[in-house]
């Protein structure tokens, strides 16, 4: 297959030391799924990943914003209306409050239809002197501590193929049915306001988002939901390369090849090393594609991965999601947005405050804190400000759900209350009001930057 990147093609990662891969135990399986899949139709299409890597060139250059949201981990179990139209409106939900505070059209990507592998820090996971492989997501194998349930299957990347394509049926129909008319009350049920010290401001700011668009529909003689088509693309971490293989095609009319798996793809910041499999992958193709940049991310590195990733400066195509800590922020991001400066390229930059600040708590529960999120965030957009660079996009692990994962926000949980609702298998999520209000605190923020 042609693909026009030089000594590339979907399969060229083959070659290089792929990190994060299971031990599937029968290659047979394995190559029968692989033929299977690469037989079924595509998830997504080029023409909507060329608009997506279109706004994401808006979004790096200050006239859009990216929201990207969604579990750290989607499972086969939570395929269900519920949990995916909470999901969507919570996103809905936010980019409203951003378009409206930060006065520019919002991009909304989800981490859904596709988020299915994780990336574990160690292979084995030893319990009572008993050892098995790790749970690496739900389209590599199951959790619970049995031989059985930890031996990776093959047949899950089936599985994960058709749980992401009816997760996105049922998005793409709730977007056409609209899903989006924002004239729904429930929409609107700010309940957890009450418990913010911040309640009038947040009410002043909804009742100004209902006058806007009343305005709007007014003077247009449409419903907004008509106006313009929300719309929502999708985005997995591209871990498990067999897969993405399979799903990497031409499209007609088109040079080069898409993963048609999802809109758009980013690699982990545990598997970004230069000469790695992933790397070599997403080198390929035509997708916009992100990379997790963190505290082991040194210039020259990241100098190299901008240079490959993007030789050509094309607009759109890299997105940089940087995840420190609010600790570290203010010392690893300067020298790394210099760094991106010298390579002469573009990139869309975009905060993820949430995988740098990630703690346990005394009973073995993984959270984060509501005020540290929120310190990355705003540090992100003063280091950016202060280096004459955008933040143009941020990153949420969250939920529609009403779970107790993080600890604060408006409703102060704290650590006793995690045990109420702490569904995630992975990292904490923030829950529908920890997210609302995280969005209310983006354009809080900004506004104070504005004067
Ligand atoms: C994630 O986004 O769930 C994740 C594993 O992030 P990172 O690669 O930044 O650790
Ligand atoms: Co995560």
């Amino acid at each position: 297959m042609i693909s026009g990147v030089q000594d590339w093609h979907p399969a060229s990662w083959r070659e290089k030391p792929a990190l994060q891969q299971p031990d599937y135990p029968d290659e047979a399986v394995l190559e029968a799924v692989l033929a299977h899949l690469a037989t079924l139709p595509p998830l997504v299409t080029s023409w909507e990943i060329e608009r997506l890597k279109g706004q994401l060139a808006e979004a790096a250059t200050g006239r859009r914003f990216l929201l990207q949201g969604g579990d750290c981990a989607e499972s086969f179990d939570e395929c269900r209306a519920d949990v995916i139209t909470n999901r969507l409106k919570v996103l809905l939900q936010m980019s409203l409050v951003l378009i409206y505070g930060l006065r520019m059209p919002v991009v909304r990507v989800g981490r859904f239809a596709g988020q299915y592998a994780k990336p574990r820090s160690s292979d084995r996971d030893t319990r009572n002197g008993r050892t098995l492989p790790s749970y690496r997501g739900d389209i590599i194998n199951r959790q619970p501590f049995t031989e059985a349930d930890r031996t990776p299957d093959p047949r899950r990347m089936l599985e994960a193929y058709s749980r992401s394509g009816l997760t996105l049926n049922f998005i793409r129909a709730l977007v056409d049915g609209g899903f989006a008319d924002l004239h729904h009350p429930e929409y609107w049920d700010l309940d957890f306001v009450k418990h913010s010290p911040l309640a009038a401001d947040y009410e002043a700011i909804v009742a100004s988002i209902m006058e806007a668009l009343r305005f709007m529909e007014t003077v247009s003689h449409a419903r907004l939901s008509d106006l313009e088509r929300v719309e929502f693309f999708t985005s997995h971490e591209a871990l498990l390369l067999p897969y993405e293989e399979a799903l990497t095609r031409p499209a007609p009319h088109r040079t080069g090849l898409y993963n048609l798996s999802a809109h758009f793809p980013w690699i982990g910041m545990r598997t970004a090393q230069i000469d790695g499999a992933h790397v070599e992958y997403a080198r390929g193709i035509a997708n916009p594609i992100g990379v997790k940049v963190g505290p082991a991310m040194t210039t020259s590195w990241l100098k190299d991965l901008v240079r490959l990733l993007n030789p050509d400066d094309e607009p759109g195509r890299l997105t940089l999601i940087t995840r420190f800590g609010a600790d570290r922020i203010e010392d690893a991001l300067p020298p790394l947005i210099d760094a991106v400066r010298a390579t002469g390229r573009t990139v869309l930059w975009c905060s993820d405050p949430m995988h740098g600040n990630t703690e346990m708590t005394g009973s073995g529960l993984k959270t984060r804190r509501f005020e540290k999120i929120l310190a990355e965030l705003e540090l992100a957009f003063d280091v950016h400000a202060a280096m004459g660079t955008h933040l143009g996009g941020v990153h949420f692990e969250l939920t529609g759900e009403d779970v107790t994962e993080c600890i604060g926000g408006a409703r102060g949980l704290d650590e006793n209350d995690l045990d109420r609702a702490y569904k995630s298998s992975v990292d904490p999520r923030l829950n529908s009001e920890q997210a609302l209000e995280m969005a209310f605190c983006v354009i809080r923020k900004r506004r104070r930057m504005d004067g």
